[in-house]
Formats: structure tokens, C-alpha cells, sequence
């Protein structure tokens, strides 16, 4: 099967976590020769040093930067035309569930509103062409909360339960519906908990890296028993870039880890790995586990089902869950710079004070 030859490929969001790790991932793949165009607005969660080494390599020439939001209509449109834009990866989004609960405006607008202004930009220049394609990135928050038993596929029903998870299934909807209405080529991945190097220290594991680092509480939530499935970055880039070439537009794929943990027991291995990367002793960095009260809402389970993705198109992960915890250990105790980077930015530790008991 012969899937779309990108020349200018549309990357939104490419200067947060797995955007940045994306267009890292892609300037080295042998299937593709084209040009990478970055359209992101830098908001806190959004990095130029996460791309340093790419920019030194290819600015100005297969990889170009562009400062802006994707909701804004006309900015769009331009990086449509003047990049001759035939492929769009829809990275870009507002992506913390804790921020989503204390401000959830931000969430609709980039996710729903951004979202619906790509799609509709994109339509428009394509005029029904079909050797392009636009993958929308997603989450498998949108399927809800899973019990003990049982896993989320491509066709469980959609059950959002966070104003995150509530505009990311928002724009999936949207995304798909272009697909029905327009015959627009789409894609669409749902994606359980990614880690890996350059994830902005909000999100547990690098959050609870940083404060290992420094000595400071750990704090779970509630029971600590909630269970994520968690894939390494590279692992979810392969599947999204598979998908983009290989998959059937119109269609649905699951990407997940297969790979479940308890929070608690995280975030115990996580002070073993970094007591033995510090030279401290474990038990004492353990103390530093604090149980503070529990998000509102909290999900309690995710699990993915990814064998269609598998069966259809060949993927499978490669990286093994504790040695990707020991690399991007390893990963973040060798960039004091990009660390340091956060620290002077908009970062504020989500703490205890965000969820009194
Ligand atoms: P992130 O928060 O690290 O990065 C988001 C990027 O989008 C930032 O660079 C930010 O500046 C940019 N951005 C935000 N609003 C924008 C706007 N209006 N216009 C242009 N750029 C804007 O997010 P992430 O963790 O890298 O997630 C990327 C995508 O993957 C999101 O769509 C998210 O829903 C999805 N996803 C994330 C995970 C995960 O575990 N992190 C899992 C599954 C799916
Ligand atoms: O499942 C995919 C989703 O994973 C993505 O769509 C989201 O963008 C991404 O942020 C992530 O959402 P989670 O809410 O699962 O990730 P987070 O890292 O915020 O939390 C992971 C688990 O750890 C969750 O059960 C809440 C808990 N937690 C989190 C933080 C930040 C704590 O116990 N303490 C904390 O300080």
C-alpha cells in the first residue's frame, strides 16, 4: 500500500512534549524527505529550547518555526499557502487535566475551537484533494473510567469526564465528521499516558523527578491506586506517523502501552530508580511520598486496547517501561539548562493548595 509523500508537513503544537519529540523523530525517518513547519503559540507549555538541537540542524531549511495560534483564522490560511501545506500533525492542544478543572475556558478554545479551525482551513485549501491527510492527535481519556477489569477500544463509547477530556472527544468529533460530511482525509489516534524526555514537569513522572531532585513532598492523590497504561514518546510517535502513511483515511486507531501501573507504585519505583541515579538511600526518598486529597473526578482506570493498530498496520512498541523510566531519569538529570529553562518560565508545582481536603 502507498500512503501520502508529505513535502510540507503542518506540525502543530511541535514545541511541547511529544510535538517536540515528534519532529525530532521524524527529520530521521527514511520514508520521508519533505519539510516540517511548526505553527505554535508558546504558551507555558510550550518550549523553542525543546528543539535547539533541530532548529542548529535544519532551521531555515527542513524545519521552519512559526509563532501562532491555531484559532487565529487568517494566520492559518496563510501557512496553508505560503507553506504549500499537504499534511497536517495536530499536536497542539491545552493538555493538563488539573488546569482543565481550575480553568477550563483555555481547553475549549484551543481544543475545540483550534481544532475546528484547522480542519476547516485545511478543507478548504485541499478543495477535496486526496493525496494529503490531517492527523488529529487524541487521548484515551475519552472513553472515560474503567473498573478493575476490561480495556478501551476503538469502538467503546465515548464517556468524557474532565473539561479536558470533554473538548479533546469534542474534537475528535469534529475531526471524524469532516471525514463523513466532506470526505475530508483524517485520521485519528487515541493515546494512553506517554513519558519520555522533554514532558513539562507537570505531569507526574517528570513532576515527581524534579521534586525527588530537590527534595521535596511527593504528592498522590487520594488512594494512589488510580491506574494509567503507560507508552514511551517514541513508541506513540511511530504509531502517529504510521497512521498518518499507512492508515485508511476515515479511520481510528488506539495506541497504548499495554502497560498498566498504580500510581503508587510508580512513583515508588521512580524513588528506587532516582535513589540509585543520586547515590541516596531509597527509604529516605520514599518518605518524601505525601497522599494529599484527590482531583475531583479523578478517572480511576484507563487501559487501551491497541490490537487493531497492531493487527492492521504492523505497529508494536519497543521500548521496555523500566528502561525508558531510567532514560528519561537519566534524560532530565543531564539538561539542568532545559530544567532551569521551566523553573524561570510560568512553572508553579501543582500542589496540595489545588485540591484542599
Ligand atoms: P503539551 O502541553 O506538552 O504541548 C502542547 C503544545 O501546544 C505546546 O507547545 C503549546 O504551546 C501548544 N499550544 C497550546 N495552545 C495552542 C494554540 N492555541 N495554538 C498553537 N499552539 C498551541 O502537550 P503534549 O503532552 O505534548 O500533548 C500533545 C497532544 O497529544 C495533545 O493533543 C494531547 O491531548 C495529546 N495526548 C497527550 C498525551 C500525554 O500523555 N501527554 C497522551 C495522549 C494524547
Ligand atoms: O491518558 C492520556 C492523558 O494522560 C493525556 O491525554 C493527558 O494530556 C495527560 O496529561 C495524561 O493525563 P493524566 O491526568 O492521566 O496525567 P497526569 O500526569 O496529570 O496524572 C497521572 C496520574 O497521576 C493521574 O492518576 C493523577 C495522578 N497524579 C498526578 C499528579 C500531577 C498524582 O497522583 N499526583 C500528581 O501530582
Amino acid at each position: 500500500m502507498t500512503g501520502p509523500k508529505f513535502q510540507n508537513l503542518l506540525v502543530t503544537g511541535g514545541a511541547g512534549f511529544i510535538g517536540s519529540n515528534f519532529i525530532r523523530y521524524l527529520l530521521d525517518q527514511k520514508d520521508f524527505h519533505g519539510r516540517v513547519i511548526n505553527l505554535d503559540a508558546l504558551t507555558y507549555a510550550g518550549n523553542p529550547a525543546s528543539l535547539g538541537d533541530v532548529e542548529a540542524a535544519h532551521g531555515g531549511g527542513r524545519y521552519r518555526f512559526v509563532q501562532g495560534d491555531i484559532c487565529d483564522r487568517s494566520l492559518v490560511e496563510a501557512v496553508f499557502r505560503d507553506f504549500q501545506v499537504d499534511g497536517v500533525a495536530h499536536f497542539a492542544a491545552e493538555s493538563h487535566v488539573d488546569r482543565s478543572i481550575h480553568g477550563p475556558e483555555a481547553f475549549i478554545r484551543t481544543n475545540v475551537l483550534g481544532t475546528f479551525t484547522l480542519l476547516d482551513c485545511a478543507r478548504v485549501a485541499w478543495a477535496g484533494r486526496q493525496d494529503v491527510r490531517f492527523h488529529h492527535v487524541s487521548t484515551d481519556e475519552v472513553y472515560g473510567s474503567l473498573g478493575p477489569g476490561g480495556y478501551f477500544r476503538e469502538d467503546t463509547p465515548y464517556d468524557p469526564r474532565s473539561p479536558y477530556s470533554a473538548s479533546k472527544a469534542s474534537s475528535d468529533h469534529l475531526a471524524r465528521a469532516y471525514h463523513h460530511t466532506y470526505g475530508f482525509p483524517v485520521t485519528v489516534t487515541n493515546c494512553s499516558n506517554n513519558y519520555g524526555p522533554y514532558q513539562f514537569p507537570e505531569k507526574l513522572i517528570p513532576l515527581m523527578i524534579l521534586n525527588i531532585l530537590e527534595g521535596r513532598p511527593l504528592p498522590v492523590y487520594g488512594d494512589g491506586r488510580n491506574v494509567r497504561d503507560w507508552v514511551f514518546v517514541d513508541d506513540h510517535n511511530s504509531a502517529v506517523w504510521l497512521v498518518m502513511t499507512r492508515g485508511e483515511p476515515g479511520e481510528t486507531f488506539n495506541i497504548g502501552g499495554e502497560n498498566e501501573w498504580q500510581n503508587l507504585d510508580l512513583v515508588t519505583t521512580l524513588c528506587e530508580l532516582m535513589a540509585g541515579a543520586l547515590g541516596r538511600d531509597p527509604d529516605e526518598v520514599k518518605k518524601l511520598i505525601t497522599f494529599v486529597a484527590d482531583r475531583p473526578g479523578h478517572d480511576r482506570r484507563y487501559a487501551i486496547d491497541c490490537s487493531k493498530l497492531k493487527k492492521t498496520l504492523g505497529w508494536n512498541q519497543t521500548m521496555d517501561f523500566r528502561e525508558g523510566l531510567a532514560k528519561t531519569v537519566a534524560w532530565y538529570l543531564d539538561n539542568p539548562d532545559w530544567v532551569q529553562g521551566i523553573r524561570t518560565g510560568e512553572y508553579t508545582r501543582w500542589m496540595t493548595e489545588h485540591y484542599p481536603e
